[in-house]
C-alpha cells in the first residue's frame, strides 16, 4: 500500500524507519517529513492545516493509509476528514483525541470511571476569585494545568501559595498560554517515578508496548526548566511484567471503555504518563499519539511488521501478533540548540551525523533541514541519538549512545549526560 505520514519530529522519522521495513508499504510519503525521513521515503511540502490540500494529495497518489504524527492535526479533526473520505487512518478522531486536548475532559473521565490520577479540581477563567480561594486553601505542593494544548509548557508545579496564585494569574490575567489556558486543572502532587506506556488500539482491544523513561527536565539531575523531552530508554526496568499488566487493567482497558461509552472510541496510539506511587500506578496524563523521545527507543524494540499493526487497528481488528519485544534495550541522547527551552538560533552547520551512525546507532533528526549540500539546526531539538543493545544491556547502550554524540558537532550543541541513570540505580 502507498502510506502518508504527517509530522516532521524525532518521533516521525523513528516511524518513517519502522514502516519503511514493512513488506506491505509500497511508497511512503512524509507530509513535510525532514532530512532523515527524506532517506526512507518522499517528503512533501503539504500543508497538513488544509484538510482539502492533504485530502488532495492522498487522493492523487492513490494513498490507502494515513497515520498522523502530532497532536495538533489530531485535536483539530484531520482524521475525521480524512476517514470521512474513505481513508484508513491511524490516530483518534478529533472527539477522541480530546483526551490530550482537553486535560478537565480527561481528568473528568478518570473520575467517572475510576481511574486512579491525581485529585483535582477545574476552573474556568470566569471563575478566578474561586480559583484564589481554592489555592488558599490547598496542600502544597500543587500542580497548575493549562487545560488545552500548550505544547508540554501549560504545567507549573507550585510549591506554596504565591505561586500558585502567580500560576492561575498567568492563566487567567496574563493569558500566557493563549485559550489553552482559559481553564485549568489544579491538581494534588504526585510522588513516585514517572513512566510512559504506549498503548495501541482499535478502540476495543490494545497491545502495549515496552515501557520507556523520558527526562523532561533541561538539566542533569532532572534539574531546570520542562522541555519536550531531553531522552528517553526502554525499557524502564522499574515497571516489571506484573506492573504493566496492572497498568493495563485498572488504566488502559477502562480508559478504552470509557472513551467507547462517552461515544468516543479511541483509536490510535493512547500514551500513557505514568507516576509510579506508593498507592500503586496513577496518570499523570494522557496524549492521543506517540511520544517524543520515546518512540525513538521504544519502536527499535519491536520486531514484526510494525506497519501491519498500526493498519490493523485503524481497520477495526488490532493484529495483536504483527510485532513482539525483541528483548533488547534503547537509549536516546537528544542534541539541542543552546537557550532550548528557550530562544536559540537556527541555520547552524551540524557535522558527523555519518561519522556517527553504524548497526546499533541511529541519529534521528528532529530540528534539522536541508541548506545546500548541508544539514542545519532549525529547532531546539535538533537530533536524537539512539543506540541499541540486542542483549538489554542499558548500560553498553548508554556508552555506545554518548560515543555517538560526542562525534556531532555544532555551535552550542547542549545535551543531558545522565540520560538513564534512573535505570541504573535501581539495577545496581
Ligand atoms: P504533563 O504535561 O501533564 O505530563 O506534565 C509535565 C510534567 O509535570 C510531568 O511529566 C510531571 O513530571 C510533572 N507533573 C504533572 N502533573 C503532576 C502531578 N500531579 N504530580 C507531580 N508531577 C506532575
Ligand atoms: N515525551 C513527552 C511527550 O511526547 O509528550
Amino acid at each position: 500500500m502507498n502510506v502518508v505520514l504527517i509530522g516532521s519530529g524525532g518521533r516521525e522519522h523513528a516511524l518513517a524507519r519502522k514502516i519503511s521495513k514493512s513488506k506491505s508499504l509500497s511508497k511512503l510519503y512524509i507530509l513535510p517529513g525532514n532530512p532523515g525521513t527524506g532517506a526512507l521515503g518522499e517528503n512533501v511540502n503539504v500543508d497538513v492545516s488544509n484538510f482539502d490540500e492533504t485530502y488532495n494529495f492522498c487522493f492523487e497518489n492513490e494513498i490507502s493509509f494515513v497515520i498522523i504524527g502530532p497532536e495538533q492535526p489530531l485535536v483539530d479533526g484531520l482524521g475525521d476528514f480524512l476517514i470521512e473520505k474513505g481513508l484508513k487512518v491511524f490516530g483518534p478522531t478529533k472527539a477522541a483525541a480530546q483526551i490530550e486536548g482537553d486535560k478537565s475532559f480527561s481528568k473528568n473521565l478518570m473520575k467517572n470511571y475510576g481511574i486512579p490520577t491525581a485529585s483535582f479540581e477545574v476552573f474556568d477563567k470566569e471563575d478566578y476569585e474561586n480559583a484564589l480561594t481554592y489555592v488558599k486553601t490547598a496542600k502544597y505542593p500543587l500542580v497548575v494545568k493549562a487545560s488545552g494544548l500548550a505544547a508540554g509548557k501549560g504545567v507549573l508545579i507550585c510549591e506554596d501559595q504565591n505561586s500558585a496564585v502567580s500560576a492561575i494569574k498567568e492563566c487567567f490575567k496574563d493569558g500566557a498560554f493563549g485559550a489553552a489556558g482559559d481553564k485549568v486543572v489544579v491538581e494534588e502532587f504526585m510522588y513516585g517515578f514517572e513512566a510512559s506506556l504506549f498503548a495501541i488500539t482499535d478502540g476495543t482491544d490494545f497491545i502495549s508496548l515496552p515501557i520507556a523513561q523520558d527526562h523532561k527536565r533541561i538539566g542533569d539531575g532532572d534539574t531546570g526548566k520542562n522541555t519536550g523531552g531531553m531522552g528517553a530508554y526502554a525499557p524502564a526496568p522499574l515497571v516489571d511484567s506484573k506492573l504493566q499488566e496492572e497498568v493495563e487493567k485498572i488504566i488502559i482497558q477502562p480508559t478504552l471503555d470509557a472513551m467507547k461509552s462517552e461515544n468516543a472510541p479511541f483509536v490510535g496510539c493512547l500514551y500513557c504518563g505514568l507516576m509510579i506511587t506508593s498507592e500503586g500506578p496513577k496518570v499523570v496524563e494522557f496524549n492521543c499519539r506517540f511520544g517524543d523521545p520515546e518512540t525513538q527507543v521504544v519502536l527499535p524494540l519491536l520486531e514484526g511488521d510494525f506497519l501491519q499493526l498500526l493498519y490493523s487497528a485503524a481497520a477495526g481488528k488490532i493484529d495483536k501478533n504483527s510485532v513482539k519485544y525483541s528483548g533488547g534495550a534503547a537509549i536516546c541522547v537528544v542534541a539541542s540548540s543552546k537557550g532550548y527551552p528557550g530562544s536559540y538560533k537556527k541555520g547552524l552547520k551540524i557535522t558527523g551525523i555519518e561519522d556517527a551512525e553504524s548497526e546499533e546507532i541511529v541519529v534521528y533528526h528532529a530540528g534539522t533541514k536541508k541548506e545546500g549540500n548541508d544539514i542545519v539546526t532549525s529547532g531546539g531539538r535538533v537530533l536524537g541519538v539512539t543506540a541499541v543493545s540486542k542483549e538489554n544491556d542499558l548500560k553498553a547502550c548508554k556508552t555506545k549512545a554518548y560515543e555517538g554524540i560526542d562525534k556531532i558537532k555544532f555551535d552550542g550543541i547542549y545535551f543531558r549526560k545522565d540520560i538513564s541513570d534512573k535505570a541504573f540505580q535501581n539495577l545496581d
